[in-house]
C-alpha cells in the first residue's frame, strides 16, 4: 500500500486546511497517510514516503517561513530525487512568486513534481478551492 505523507507549516491554519482536505482526497481513495506539522516531521517521514505533499505559505517576502519550513526543506534537499511530490500553500497579497521558486528549486533537487503547486488566497472556502486540494489529495494516491 502507497505510504503517503503530508507535512506543512501553518501560522494562522490556512495552509493546515489544506493539509487537512488533501488527507481528505487521499483517504477518499481508501489509502492512509499521515499528516505531520514540520516541527513533528523527521526525515525518516520524507525517506519513507512513496508520495509526499509539503505545505508552507508564503512567508517573509515572498519566502518559505524560516525558523521551520526552511530548514527541513534545506535537509532533505539532497534526499528526494524521484520522490513523488506535491507543493501546496496559501498566500495573502503575492502573485505565488514563493511557490514558482520553490517548484525550481525542488525539480533542480530532482523531485518528481506531480502538478504544478497548489496555491490558495487566504483560507480554502469555496467549493473550488476545497475541491482543488481533494483532487490533489487523489492525484497523489495514482501518481
Ligand atoms: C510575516 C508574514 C509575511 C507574509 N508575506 C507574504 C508574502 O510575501 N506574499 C504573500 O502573498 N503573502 C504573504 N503573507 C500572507 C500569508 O501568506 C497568508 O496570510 C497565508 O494565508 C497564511 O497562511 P497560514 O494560515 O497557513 O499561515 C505573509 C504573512 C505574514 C504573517
Amino acid at each position: 500500500m502507497a505510504k503517503i505523507n503530508i507535512i506543512y507549516w501553518s501560522g494562522t491554519g490556512n495552509t493546515e486546511k489544506m493539509a487537512e482536505l488533501i488527507l481528505e482526497g487521499i483517504k477518499s481513495k481508501g489509502i492512509d497517510a499521515e499528516m505531520k506539522s514540520v516541527s513533528e516531521a523527521t526525515i525518516e517521514d520524507v525517506l519513507s514516503s512513496e508520495a509526499l505533499a509539503l505545505g508552507c505559505p508564503s512567508m517573509g517576502s515572498e519566502e518559505l517561513e524560516e525558523g521551520e519550513m526552511q530548514p527541513f526543506i534545506e535537509s532533505i534537499e539532497d534526499k528526494i530525487s524521484g520522490k513523488k511530490l506535491a507543493l501546496f500553500g496559501s498566500y495573502g497579497w503575492g502573485d505565488g512568486l514563493w511557490m514558482r521558486e520553490w517548484e525550481d528549486r525542488m525539480k533542480d533537487n530532482g523531485a518528481d513534481l506531480i502538478q504544478d503547486g497548489l496555491i490558495i488566497n487566504g483560507f480554502p472556502e469555496s467549493d473550488e478551492d476545497e475541491s482543488s486540494c481533494i483532487e490533489l489529495g487523489k492525484k497523489l494516491v495514482n501518481s
